[in-house]
């Protein structure tokens, strides 16, 4: 497939590839996306340690030696790699981490998380003048300031975020377009906002030399048409257009509304209050994409027919050899999805969100009962800790998925902690840098992907394997004639 270079003003892509944490939507893959004319998105998600990671198992190759050149600080570059390259890491040995983030975190810290992000969008962005998002999750809030700076350093194109309302994030993209700085009040546990510490960036250490700052579009991922008309409404700035995500895309999904009623299986029942009114959505003026379960052209026709611009595709991404996930893995699904029907479940307990989030069930994983009950409880990366005030009022940080007596310690009810999943680790596993433990055993990983999963099967085709721009084609033909020519 041909190289193709977009006019971002002009016109808009009409294929997503979804933004898939963590480092399952890498930089690769979303360079082979955004090559090939569509928009290639970045998984921001604990970049810091991936980045961190990614130094110790590989080094320093030309390309990134490029990117690392072109980073407007140098001293940061420096200190980063002397921080993670200086010492050899033995290859099953336990990696070096970064010291977990709070609301008071070192400037090193978040020097990381700036140049984690650039890197990760400019090597994206290598080569070619295709479009490059940035995913992040609205619920992770501590480092989101920051990578988006690094993201825009690096000339993002678009900023897709989701798991939240995130009202706050058109603001703060104009905010560091023009270099300033910005505050963002801490989300708490049970403390009113008025009482919560507030957390300051300051762009400026990284803006000296670095060219003028373009301001991204911003997507805001939803599930309902109410929420897309709230966004527009609540937010400090322009929301640019919507992701539509239906309960059926991988990841984490949006719960039902209403009261919450499981299936035989514990997994949450949609019903038609959790249907989206697409003529509601689309008077508000805006593009939207529909993600989940599209697999098919014909589900790329509905799409357009329902007045989308476009659709979002994950699962069929993650399983492309493009794709961040761990080889072994990938091929241990592909293999599994081959031989007969593999089990995707809807969890309401796996993720320490409270968000519901999708399991497969593949032999090895967290999705096995018997790995997930021999894992030691353990929580040392703590991207989804929830801040809470201690009686004192000193700022603590729990998170359900620790040990029990620590979380119940900090306030944490224990009926959070039942089935609750360390998605930090798990997910660290299944891109292959899952944290080595003293006793030489390494995290197990947790696999996560739409109720879609076994369509992948077209794509495999009997193969091995199959690449990003395969699905790019397969979709393709589901396009009006005059679009195919994009
Ligand atoms: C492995 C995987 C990880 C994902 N991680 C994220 C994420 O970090 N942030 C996010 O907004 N969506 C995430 N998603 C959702 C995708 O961006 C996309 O919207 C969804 O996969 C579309 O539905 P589909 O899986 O049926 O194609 C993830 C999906 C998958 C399959």
């Amino acid at each position: 497939m041909s190289v193709t270079t977009p006019d971002p003003a002009s016109r808009w892509p009409w294929l997503i590839q979804g933004g898939m944490g963590i480092s399952i939507s890498d930089w690769r893959l979303a360079r082979s996306v955004a090559r090939a004319g569509q928009l290639g998105v970045v998984s921001g998600t604990a970049i810091d340690t991936v980045f961190a990671r990614r130094l110790q198992k590989h080094g320093v190759d030309e390309r990134l030696r490029a990117v690392l050149a072109r980073f407007p600080v140098p001293a940061i570059v420096d200190d980063v790699l002397h921080q993670f390259t200086s010492v050899r890491r033995r290859a099953t040995g336990a990696y070096r981490t970064p010291v977990m983030l709070t609301h008071q975190s070192k400037q090193r810290s978040i020097d990381l998380l700036v140049l984690a992000a650039f890197v990760e969008v400019a090597l994206a962005k290598s080569g070619h003048g295709g479009l490059v998002g940035i995913n992040l999750l609205t619920k992770v809030q501590l480092p989101t300031v920051a990578l988006l700076c690094g993201a825009m350093i690096a000339g993002v194109d678009f900023v897709l975020m989701g798991a939240g309302v995130p009202t706050h994030i058109p603001g703060i993209l104009e905010r560091l377009r023009q270099g300033f700085g910005v505050s963002t009040p801490l989300d708490m546990v049970d403390v009113t906002v008025r009482d919560a510490p507030v957390v300051h960036f300051d762009p400026s250490p990284y803006l000296d030399g670095a060219p003028s700052l373009t301001r991204p579009r911003f997507l805001g991922i939803i599930s309902s048409n109410v929420l897309a008309a709230a966004l527009i409404k609540r937010s400090d700035g322009p929301v640019d257009g919507f992701v539509v995500e239906r309960p059926v895309a991988g990841g984490h999904n949006a719960p039902p509304r209403g009261a919450l009623t499981l299936d035989d299986h514990d997994s949450p029942i949609y019903g038609p209050r959790d249907e989206v009114d697409f003529s509601c959505l689309a008077e508000l003026g805006r593009p939207f994409w529909i993600a989940g379960g599209v697999t098919s052209p014909t589900h790329v026709r509905a799409a357009l027919n329902l007045g989308a611009t476009g659709v979002q595709v994950g699962t069929l991404f993650a399983y492309c050899d493009e794709s961040g996930m761990d080889p072994v893995l990938r091929h241990r699904v592909i293999t599994a999805v081959a031989n007969g029907p593999v089990e995707v479940r809807t969890s309401v307990r796996a993720s320490s969100t409270g968000y519901p989030f999708k399991v497969v069930s593949v032999a090895g994983t967290i999705g096995d009962p018997s790995v997930y009950q021999e894992r030691e409880r353990r929580c040392d990366l703590g991207y989804l800790r929830e801040a809470y005030a201690e009686p004192d009022g000193t700022i603590g940080y729990r998170c359900a998925a620790e040990p029990v007596e620590a979380y119940v310690r900090k306030g944490g009810d224990a009926s959070r902690t039942v089935d609750a999943t360390c998605l930090c680790n798990g997910l660290m596993a299944t891109c292959g840098l899952g944290q080595v433990r003293a006793n030489g055993n390494v995290e197990p990983p947790i696999i996560t992907s739409g109720d879609c999963l076994n369509e992948i099967r077209t794509l495999v085709d009997g193969r091995t394997g199959y690449h990003a721009t395969d699905v790019i084609r397969h979709l393709r033909s589901g396009l009006d004639p005059v679009m195919t020519s994009q």
